[in-house]
């Protein structure tokens, strides 16, 4: 399974003294060099954390690849096009969430999406929609020729009991064995861990895991090298 990096929560603490430390650039470029397979960035309406200079240096500068996520607005999806991430990522976004709350409904806003869809497969960029494991909404990704899914991790990681983890987990492995049946490529990620890595590893279909918050608030004690050392090892990298 592939691991990559999301770096929004460095830009957080950059814009928190609207000075430029630290760079989500370099901290993206120092992961690269630990051997993380790629770098996931949010450019949100707002700008509250990433901006438009860290995705086109990112663009300029990363090795591996940059997986742009973002709402199916025209503004960003105009730079999207521009920028040419290796990945497009689509997601809700509401401004007063704290973090992305959960999948899209693409069945509800399924016109939108595949018109954004079209656009950046006009621009030859792939497209994951960031959905929940159920399998209508994955039906309709593939319907209107979705690259790949995200599954949304979230209601596993804060489950609160083993049962309902549990629960969450069968969910998510059967979600992830009907997206490969259709030929979707397979990622997850939100709320993933130290913690509820090792339970997850044994969902077999999911090809990549994006995590944030965890590596980034790891780091901050014991450093990036051994941060993202610790949670490669979790997840058992091939
Ligand atoms: N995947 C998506 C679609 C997200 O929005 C986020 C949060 O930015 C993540 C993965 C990573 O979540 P976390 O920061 O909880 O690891």
């Amino acid at each position: 399974m592939k691991f990559t990096l999301n770096v929004d929560h460095v830009a957080v603490l950059r814009n928190a003294r609207a000075e430029d430390n630290p760079d989500p650039v370099t901290f993206a470029l120092m992961a690269e060099l630990y051997g993380i397979d790629g770098i996931v960035v949010h450019l949100r309406e707002d700008r509250r954390h990433i901006n438009e200079r860290d995705v086109r240096l990112l663009r300029e500068q990363l090795k591996t690849k940059l997986d742009l996520e973002m709402a199916a607005v025209k503004e960003i999806v105009d730079i999207a096009c521009d920028v040419q991430p290796d990945l497009v990522t689509l997601v809700p976004e509401k401004r007063q969430e704290l973090t992305t709350e959960g999948g899209l409904n693409v069945i509800d806003n399924i016109d939108l999406i595949r018109d954004t869809i079209d656009q950046l497969h006009d621009s030859d960029i792939p497209v994951s929609l960031f959905v929940e494991p159920d399998v209508t909404q994955i039906d309709a990704a593939s319907e209107i020729s979705a690259d790949l899914i995200e599954i949304h991790t979230g209601i596993y990681a804060n489950a609160k009991n083993e049962e309902d983890a549990f629960d969450e987990l069968e969910r998510i492995r059967q979600a992830a064995k009907h997206a490969k049946k259709l030929g979707l490529g397979v990622n997850a990620g939100h709320g993933l861990n130290y913690l509820n890595m090792k339970e997850f590893m044994v969902i077999e279909d999911v090809d990549e895991v994006s995590i944030g918050q965890a590596v980034i608030a790891r780091s901050v004690f014991v450093g990036l090298e051994q941060a993202l050392k610790e949670m490669a090892a979790l997840i058992n990298r091939k």
